[in-house]
């Protein structure tokens, strides 16, 4: 098959002419970078925050004009609203630099691990349907670029809606929605770089018309990267809730987890036990099949709070994958009852939070 060189991309790109300047793209200096690795073409598209949203057909013109490249099997054009920083300048660039995102959000909260497949997404999912269940403005911002999990989870595939300058959030469930799932097809490789991951990021939170919320869940990315770095510095983060299974591996990257998290100086809320024991559809007996308690005993070593556990049970997967979470479907259920009973807690702990010298209620 034949690659596709730079030239030639750059050749197509050229075709795409941008209406503001009535220059073509490429001339008109809006073309970062470009990548291309076995016909995967990414592009990144430089922008200024105004005009991410009036871009976006000429961000679809600019895709469309790399497919049409011999040997490009799938084109990926992003929009970066800012210029590329080197990532060590990134982390060292002052917190609160540029003003913070989403002043409207009264609690924004992160949901983290430090290894894939444990359940974050499976739990930040449930925990906002059971928040929003409790009267509360809820949004959910899926924070996974490179493995965005809501569209499948929420069963939303609709494009959104663009209003002047912003993105509307997607509404399933009680409550507001958006992950760059919603923006580019499934099956799109997002091998994309640090630094477009903080745009993409950025503009999820700063380009989408979110409202005034109570609170914010944020599904992250497993491990310590950009994605967590861009939380840290670009809202403000009432803190992370950091997501285990009971086997001791987990447990070890849940532990830097935390670290990552007190490194920037954002609490760490408390610990949850995911799949923490099998629950028999059949007669409702318990087991804890990988040893039950390793993540209570874990948060009482690092000095945070054990949030509760969720069980391991056919009905979250079942129901996930249906797009239906749990917690919507079937609310009364052993599984929804131990969300909505963490979803309670924690709202109490980020709408109250505690004084630091006065007396520390746990509740369990
Ligand atoms: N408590 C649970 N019981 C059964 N299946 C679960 C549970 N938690 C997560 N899963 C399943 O495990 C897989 C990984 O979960 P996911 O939430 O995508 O993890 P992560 O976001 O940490 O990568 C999914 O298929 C999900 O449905
Ligand atoms: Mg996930």
């Amino acid at each position: 098959m034949s690659q596709p060189n730079t030239a030639q991309l750059r050749q197509a790109l050229a075709s795409v002419v941008d209406p503001a300047s009535q220059r073509d793209i490429v001339s008109a200096g809006l073309v970062g970078d470009i990548n291309a690795r076995d016909g995967l073409v990414q592009v990144s598209l430089s922008t200024s925050r105004e005009r991410a949203a009036a871009m976006e057909p000429l961000r679809r013109a600019a895709e469309a004009a790399l497919s049409r490249v011999p040997g490009v099997t799938n084109a990926t054009v992003v929009l970066t609203a800012h210029k590329e920083a080197a990532p060590a300048a990134a982390a060292k660039a002052a917190p609160g630099a540029k003003p913070l995102l989403l002043p409207d959000v009264t609690a924004i909260v992160a949901v983290a691990s430090g290894k894939g497949g444990v359940g974050k997404s499976t739990t930040s999912v449930n925990l906002a349907v059971a928040l929003a269940r409790m009267g509360l403005k809820v949004g959910l911002l899926d924070a996974d670029i490179y493995g965005p999990s809501l569209p499948r989870m929420l069963g939303l595939n609709r494009k959104p809606d663009i209003k002047g300058d912003k993105m509307m959030p997607l509404e399933a469930w009680g409550l507001k929605a958006m992950s760059i799932g919603f923006l580019v097809e499934e099956e799109t490789p997002m091998i994309w770089r640090g630094p477009m991951v903080m745009g993409a990021l950025e503009q999820m939170m700063g380009q989408v018309e979110w409202g005034a919320l109570d609170i914010m869940i944020v599904d992250m990315p497993p491990g310590t990267g950009d994605a967590q770095l861009t939380m840290a510095q670009r809202v403000t983060l009432a803190g992370a809730v950091i997501v285990s299974t009971p086997q001791d591996i987990a447990l070890i990257d849940a532990r830097r987890g935390v670290r990552m998290f007190e490194r920037t100086a954002v609490p760490v809320l408390g610990l949850i036990e995911n799949m923490s024991f099998f629950c028999c559809p059949n007669c409702n007996h318990s087991t804890p099949i990988f040893g039950h308690g390793g993540a209570k005993n874990e948060a009482a070593r690092l000095g945070t709070e054990f949030l509760g556990d969720i069980p391991l049970l056919l009905d979250i997967r079942t129901h996930s994958d249906a797009g239906t979470p749990v917690m919507a479907a079937d609310p009364t259920g052993v599984a929804a009852q131990a969300f909505a009973k963490i979803a309670a807690r924690l709202w109490e702990k980020v709408s109250q939070p505690e004084r630091k010298a006065g007396p520390r209620i746990v509740i369990d």
